[in-house]
Formats: C-alpha cells, sequence, structure tokens
C-alpha cells in the first residue's frame, strides 16, 4: 500500500507538516517525512482573500491543491489515496428525512461532515485521521453525544472501525494545553481491521491500539460506556439522529457498530513550558503593551463579578475567577484561539526575555506553541490573520506521533 494522503480543509498544512516533519530554512519547504500528499483542498469561506490557501500553495506548491469550496468538488475526481486526514468543525450532525421519503436524508447546509462522507463513499480510502474540538463528543447539550454518535453511524456504515482519543497536548510534551479529538478510521478490508476485531477494545485503549502507543494512559480506566450505533439498535442515521444520546467519554473504540468508551487518564509526565519557545532576540514594539491596555488586561484577567440580564427579563450575577497574569512561563501555554492578540480575556501576555515588560505573544512565538516551523504563516499575511491561521491549526507534535503509529500499520498492509 502506497503512502499517499489525501488532505481535506487543509489550513495551512497542520497535517501535512506533522506527517511529513517538515522543516522550512531560509524560506525552503523540506518534507522529511515518508507521505505523499496527492491532493488538498482549502477554501475560506468568509473572507474574499484566501490567505490560508496561499499559504498552502506557496509553501507546497500549487500543482496539487485546489482552492474550491469542497461542496463544489466532484469526489470522484480526487485522486486515489490511502489516508484522508482532516480538520473539521463541530457543527449540527442531525438529519431529517426529506417530507417526500424518497429521496432519503437531508442534513442541514453547509454541514463539512458530509463532505467528508461524500469522499470516502467516492473513494474509499482504508484508513481515515480527523481531527474535531474536545466538546464533539457531548454536543449537542440537548442531546449528549448524538453529533458523535452521528459521525460513528456514518462510519459504520461505510465498513470503518474507528479509534479516538481527546489527547491535551501539554499532557505528552508540547507546549500548549490544546485539547482536540483525533479520530483513526480502517476499513474492514485492511489487515489492520482484521487483527483489531480479535483484540478486546479495552486492551486496545489502554494498551495496543494507534493511540496508546504514543500517548501512553494509566491502565485503570476511572469510567466506561459500552454502546451500540449499529442497525439492530438503529434502522438508519435518521433514527439515531432522533433518538440517540449517550455519555461518550475521551477514548474509544468501535468495530461494527459496537462502542467501548473509557475515561482514562495520561501516563506521561513531560512538561514544555512556555519560556522554552519565547523569543529570545529583540521583539517589535508593536507587540509591547501600554499602561492603557496593561490595566485593561488586568480587568479582563482579574475576578470580578458582573450584573447581567437574562433574555427572559431575569437578573443573575456572571462572575469568573482570576487568571495568571502575565501568564505563567514555567508552564505550557494556555489554548490558543483565533482572537489571541486581541484584547481579550483568553489572549497571552507575557514578559518579554530582554527588557521584561508585558507583551503579546509574536506570530512567530504562536507558531511554536503548535509546532509548526518559525515563519511558516509568513507568507504575505497581516499579524491578525497569522495568530487567526494558528487559532485554528494543529499541533503538529501530536500528529507526527499518530503518523508514525499509522506508517506502521499501513506498511503491514499487502
Ligand atoms: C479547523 S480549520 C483546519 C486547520 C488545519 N488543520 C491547519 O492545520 O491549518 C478548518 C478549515 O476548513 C476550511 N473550510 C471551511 N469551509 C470550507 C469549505 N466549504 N470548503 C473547503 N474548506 C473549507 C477553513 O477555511 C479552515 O481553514
Amino acid at each position: 500500500m502506497e503512502k499517499t494522503v489525501v488532505e481535506l480543509f487543509a489550513g495551512v498544512g497542520g497535517f501535512r507538516c506533522g506527517l511529513n516533519k517538515v522543516t522550512l530554512i531560509n524560506d525552503i519547504v523540506n518534507e522529511n517525512g515518508n507521505w505523499k500528499f496527492v491532493w488538498a483542498n482549502q477554501w475560506e469561506p468568509a473572507t474574499k482573500s484566501q490567505e490560508a490557501y496561499e499559504c498552502y500553495a506557496k509553501r507546497f506548491g500549487k500543482d496539487d491543491v485546489s482552492n474550491v469550496d469542497i461542496f463544489k468538488v466532484d469526489k470522484k475526481k480526487i485522486p486515489n489515496h490511502t489516508l484522508l486526514v482532516g480538520g473539521f468543525p463541530c457543527q449540527d450532525y442531525s438529519v431529517a428525512r426529506t417530507l417526500s421519503g424518497s429521496k432519503g436524508l437531508e442534513g442541514k447546509k453547509g454541514i463539512l461532515w458530509w463532505a467528508i462522507v461524500d469522499t470516502i463513499e467516492a473513494k474509499k480510502p482504508p484508513f481515515l485521521f480527523l481531527e474535531n474540538v474536545d466538546r464533539l463528543l457531548l454536543s449537542p447539550a440537548s442531546q449528549r453525544g448524538r453529533d458523535f454518535g452521528m459521525i460513528l453511524r456514518s462510519l459504520y456504515d461505510n465498513g470503518y472501525a474507528v479509534q479516538w482519543r481527546i489527547i491535551n497536548a501539554a499532557e505528552y510534551g508540547e507546549p500548549q494545553k490544546r485539547r482536540r479529538t483525533y479520530i483513526v478510521a480502517y476499513h474492514k478490508s485492511t489487515k489492520y481491521y482484521e487483527q483489531m476485531k480479535k483484540i478486546n477494545m479495552k486492551d486496545i485503549i489502554v494498551k495496543v491500539g494507534v493511540f496508546s502507543k504514543q500517548f501512553p494512559v494509566k491502565e485503570k480506566e476511572i469510567a466506561y460506556n459500552i454502546v451500540n450505533v449499529s442497525k439492530a439498535m438503529y434502522k438508519d442515521l435518521a433514527d439515531l439522529s432522533d433518538n440517540f444520546q449517550t455519555q461518550f467519554y475521551n477514548a474509544g473504540v468501535m468495530c461494527e457498530g459496537k462502542i467501548y468508551t473509557a475515561k482514562i487518564e495520561s501516563a506521561c509526565n513531560d512538561v514544555f513550558p512556555l519560556r522554552k519557545i519565547r523569543e529570545t532576540q529583540k521583539v517589535e514594539d508593536k507587540y509591547f503593551l501600554s499602561d492603557d491596555k496593561i490595566e485593561k488586561f488586568k480587568y479582563l484577567k482579574g475576578s470580578k463579578r458582573i450584573p447581567r440580564i437574562k433574555p427572559n427579563g431575569d437578573s443573575y450575577m456572571y462572575s469568573e475567577g482570576a487568571m495568571a497574569f502575565p501568564d505563567n512561563l514555567d508552564a505550557p501555554a494556555r489554548t490558543m484561539l483565533t482572537s489571541e492578540s486581541g484584547l481579550s480575556r483568553m489572549s497571552h501576555v507575557i514578559e518579554d526575555y530582554k527588557t521584561g515588560k508585558l507583551r503579546l505573544l509574536t506570530p512567530l512565538e504562536c507558531e511554536r506553541i503548535n509546532g509548526f516551523p518559525d515563519n511558516w504563516t509568513n507568507t504575505g499575511m497581516s499579524d491578525k490573520r497569522r495568530y487567526f491561521m494558528m487559532g485554528n491549526a494543529l499541533v503538529v507534535g501530536i500528529v507526527a506521533k499518530i503518523g508514525i503509529e499509522l506508517e506502521k500499520i499501513i506498511e503491514n498492509e499487502d
């Protein structure tokens, strides 16, 4: 089996940087891995400018990257590939039966998950590697677990088994507390599927699965749940969409629609402090905070109680606790958001190495927090967009480690 990859929702290329351990030296990209990226797609619906695509195309070349709305792509024309990768957003995955009933099911418009399903149906890649936010497993609030249940059921309908883990990157030696759901699926035509089918599901989670080898966990589970999304339980996706609700934990396995999910804890003690990625050279003046901004940040990050009014007119007291100010350099960074650098409670504020004065993180430090090569997004976009790209991106080091296991698995296929 060739190590060919298609990257959907490619952004600035987090999957490719991780899988191929990419470096950038004097603006020259080196792909140091064995994965051959045959096609990628990236299109930003919210803006006319397409900076993420331009960054990807500048770094990896224009030839095999498309800048078209994925819903307009004829999925049959996507090149054949062994591994489909993509980071898709947490949206509403519910479906309804069409009124006539004859056309089958209808999901809400613009839900990117269905573009992944269309690609799987058209191309049947043997392996998938997907990423989403951690709350995916709990959403929506009114029907806990339904959205992830929809994902698992659509993968089961297409002949895949699944392993998933929520990984907090900081618990495995990365410089950021970024919790994301990583999903690996393998088709029933693969040898790996046959191997895993014979193994106890708990052992897959804590010992032998694709995640537990690179991200060790304590053997004792804190809680577990057994779930079933197969045809025997739910007639079709619409049935599941209407009636499914469950507790998913931070790790799990699905095979033939049967699911074992467990709450587990990291057994790794590596800590990567923010201090280690802080710039030690002179930093431009624009990143430093005026006295006025320091006062505003102090207020935003301080503890407060604010009287507020609910939509129904009732009053209540909104309260929040104090956050570290400035950020603790001996701990990993907090989760970086797309709004990083704005005057917001969640933006990081650190002490500058050379001057000791307070300042924002630079875009370059944000790239380091995600493990991208220095200046990866320095491709002509504004600082604001560089922060945005990193707020959307993956932790490259986590992808790289999962990639090591995927490589071994694929090398073992015929
Ligand atoms: C969570 S981000 C993925 C980031 C990426 N993994 C990275 O490391 O940079 C999702 C991406 O999907 C893109 N996107 C959103 N809607 C799209 C559509 N209809 N077609 C193609 N891409 C889309 C967004 O522009 C965004 O870059």
